[in-house]
């Protein structure tokens, strides 16, 4: 397989995010986020790690693009931390937070990278979840004023863009289990932060439409298969549940479909008579110019009556003795492949870029060398299912590995490490790993 079969206007990239990154987080006027809050109680994070440092690229962001230039990529994929642009979430604008990512933007520019501009990726500014964060009414109000900060800042250089980072991600584990930040827990949050993140990206969207002229806009997803544990009715009715939670919760609003409700799924007959959401039809569409899929894994189900809300559960990877990563998530690239298919098949999505893709296996720097053969391996079994899926007519426009190097995995803190860099949190020294070395040949032959 060689790059130039995905054609020469294909998109490499790579991708970050700015609490997993930066560090510096009271540094220039920087408000907190919720990561730093949710980070500072007790048993939150694996370790007791903090995001107040990471890997701070936002002192060493010169270096760091040098190494995502030195990879051969030519999209840099990286995300706007709300706080440190609008430090109370909303009023005054933070210069120095302004001109930090001023800077970012330029150096792409002079280096010849594309900046792609994720602006919500998890990091909602703590002084508004102490408002109701996203389950508050006022949600939308405050993501509009961010955006039209960020599309009147940036707009003149940023071309592309994505609204919300998985937004299935940070209301389900942010409001519902209380895994990640803000730790709630309950559908009196979980229902109106799911509808008011629906709202945001669409009107996020229309907000980079009327401010930044020939924007290319779009959203990423969270997508992976639901797939029945047995060919029982049951099963095949609780994977259909886990399809709409997993895959088609905030993408079929954002195409005009309101919520689905071709299921028998009560929980969703909850979500939408809570918000009245069948008022909003309109206001949850946004014509996209592209969607960012983000597979991480494949998913069986099973139904189990004793889970509330849901009736279902995970039958996990390792008991069906299927290969994994060490976050224990299924590898499984033809599930991959078909959910690039799935969802070009919603017909009305313009173009799919992958806007992240990648890997938590072990990595162990001896001798200055990080060997990650499984990650090279991941990597390549997935762009083959990936080739396969555009040979076949999916209009599949770039690819985003994620991630550029070893950062805040959230409440998995730094021992979770998926980058193509690896990084000594002690000393920040950066070491490129094989996989990196890989991308690099694979991206200049
Ligand atoms: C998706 C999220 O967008 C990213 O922040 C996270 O690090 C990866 N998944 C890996 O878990």
């Amino acid at each position: 397989m060689q790059a130039k079969q995905f054609g020469n206007d294909f998109l490499w990239g790579v991708a970050i995010a700015a609490a997993q990154n930066e560090g510096a987080y009271n540094v220039d006027g920087r408000g907190l986020s919720i990561w730093d809050s949710f980070a500072r109680r007790q048993g939150k994070i694996k370790g007791g790690d903090k995001p107040f440092t990471a890997c701070d690229f936002y002192h060493r962001y010169k270096d760091d693009l040098l190494l995502v230039k030195a990879l051969g990529f030519k999209v840099f994929r990286f995300s706007i931390s709300w706080s440190r642009i609008l430090p109370e979430g909303i009023g005054r604008v933070n210069k120095e937070g302004v001109a930090f990512y001023n800077r970012v933007i330029d150096e792409c520019l002079l280096l010849g990278l594309i900046p792609y501009v994720t602006l919500y990726h998890w990091d909602l500014p703590q002084a508004l979840e102490k408002e109701g964060g996203w389950a508050s009414h006022q949600l939308l109000k405050w993501f509009s004023r961010f955006v039209t900060v960020c599309s009147e800042e940036f707009g003149d250089r940023v071309k592309d863009w994505i609204v919300l980072n998985e937004p299935m991600g940070f209301t389900s584990l942010g409001y519902m289990i209380g895994k990640h930040a803000p730790g709630k827990i309950g559908l009196e949050y979980f229902l109106p932060a799911v509808h008011n993140a629906v709202m945001a990206q669409a009107e996020g969207g229309r907000i980079l439409r009327h401010l930044v002229p020939k924007a290319h806009i779009g959203t990423s997803f969270s997508c992976s298969e639901a797939m029945p544990f047995s060919n029982k009715e049951l099963d095949i009715q609780a994977a259909k549940r886990a399809d709409i939670l997993l895959n088609r919760l905030f993408i079929e609003p954002s195409l005009g479909r309101g919520y689905p409700n071709d299921v028998d799924f009560p929980l969703i007959d909850k979500l939408i008579l809570h918000n009245k959401a069948w008022k909003y039809t309109d206001k949850m569409t946004f014509n996209f110019d592209f969607i960012g899929v983000q597979n991480y894994f494949a998913l069986t189900v099973k139904h189990n009556p004793l889970i509330p809300y849901v009736q279902l559960s995970e039958v996990t990877a390792k008991t069906r003795k299927v290969p994994v990563t060490d976050m224990g998530w299924e590898i499984n690239a033809d599930s991959f492949y078909r959910i690039l298919k799935k969802y070009w098949l919603y017909g009305s999505v313009k173009e799919i870029i992958v806007s992240e893709g990648g890997a938590f296996f072990k990595d162990e720097l001896k001798n200055g060398v990080v060997n990650d053969a499984h990650r090279i391996q991941y990597f390549q079994d997935y762009l083959q299912a990936m080739l396969k899926a555009k040979q076949e007519g999916v209009n599949v426009k770039g690819y985003f590995a994620w991630t550029l190097m070893d950062n805040f995995e959230w409440s998995e803190g730094y021992k979770a490490r998926f980058g193509l860099v690896h990084v000594d949190f002690k000393t920040q020294l950066r070491t490129i790993k094989n996989s990196g070395y890989w991308w690099r040949s694979f991206l200049t032959r």
